[in-house]
């Protein structure tokens, strides 16, 4: 039996043998000691299937990193991108595009509110880097609160925002970041009972965070909607909205991480759009945006954030 790919078993079992050796021999993997690994080489993949170098049909419980929403070569992304790719392949970012500004259309129709201005990126990391960027500019502040237990991204500003240990060694103690606890009954920092009290002591413990942090020091707070990396911690009723209430009382910049849980990946097209009302002020990107096929994320702006760079030039690209 062939592979989905048209490949031979046996012929696809002896090139995985040459991309593993080649991989081991070239190739430097992230978040890895580099002598201690033994991949999973990869040679096919369909739906919600992929094929390893012995010739297995394994379920991918994982959507590689939680991005391919849509599964794996979905024919009509396919189709899109290779049409694409012999249209026209890049163009230099000042340019306008059809296929941006379509790109561009579709995204803010579908983000909450009035997140209706699009920066593009390359990825979730990227995206809330510029997320942030756009927090400091827009304040004049430069601390940002984010949770313990939390993904945010590799990048200098992304992985100190990350409530995890890899961001021990890339924290120098001097990015602006500072942690907190965000509400998990489960394993409740805060000896509550119920959900609704586990929501009132973890917004008690924020608003304190920040009052003690001084909030006209404040720039942003950053939260995944759902937490994914770290756990899937839904947050409990009430919780979000006392954070967006909190940022509107400190002038503080809501930002809402969905490069894991957007783009359906909780039954919504954001899983802000569980805790109703609560619209965040910049929202982040990726992942399931195209699953994966192409690199791309972004972050969507709030009219009052735009507006701050109608006149100003915004410093990044
Ligand atoms: C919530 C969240 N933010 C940011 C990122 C970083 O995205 P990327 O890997 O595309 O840079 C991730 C990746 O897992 C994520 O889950």
């Amino acid at each position: 039996m062939t592979l989905p790919n048209g490949s031979a078993p046996e012929l696809a079992r002896q090139a995985a043998a040459r991309a593993y050796e080649l991989d081991r021999r070239h190739v430097f993997h992230s978040w890895s000691a580099q002598a201690h690994r033994t991949p999973m080489a990869i040679t096919a993949a369909q739906g919600c299937y992929v094929w390893d170098g012995d010739g297995n049909r394994l379920l991918d419980f994982s959507s590689q990193m939680v991005n391919t929403n849509i599964g794996h070569q979905h024919p009509k992304v396919v189709a899109a991108v290779q049409e694409q790719a012999a249209k026209l392949c890049t163009v230099a970012p000042q340019h306008v595009n059809d296929a941006r500004s379509e790109a561009a259309r579709l995204i803010a129709e579908r983000t909450p509110g009035e997140l209706d201005k699009i920066f593009f990126t390359n990825g979730g990391a990227d995206a809330v880097e510029h997320a942030v960027r756009l927090a400091r500019l827009h304040t004049g502040r430069y601390k940002v609160l984010s949770r313990y237990r939390s993904y945010h991204g590799g990048t200098e500003t992304a992985i100190n925002l990350t409530g995890d240990p890899r961001r021990w060694p890339n924290d120098h103690g001097n990015s602006g970041v500072v942690h907190f606890f965000g509400p998990f009954l489960y394993r409740s920092q805060f000896h509550a009972s119920t959900e609704t009290e586990e929501a009132e002591r973890a917004l008690a413990h924020l608003e304190q965070t920040m009052v003690f942090e001084g909030p006209d020091t404040i720039a942003a707070v950053v939260l995944e909607s759902i937490p994914g990396t770290a756990g899937i911690m839904v947050p409990p009723p009430g919780y979000m909205a006392g954070v967006r209430a909190l940022c509107d009382k400190y002038g503080v910049v809501f930002i809402a991480d969905e490069v894991m849980s957007g783009f359906g990946r909780t039954g919504k097209w954001f899983a802000i759009e569980h805790f109703e009302g609560v619209v965040p002020d910049l929202l982040t990107f990726a992942k399931g945006v195209n699953s994966g096929y192409v690199p791309l994320g972004g972050v969507a702006i709030s009219p009052a954030i735009a507006a701050t760079f109608d006149d100003r030039p915004y410093p990044g690209g």
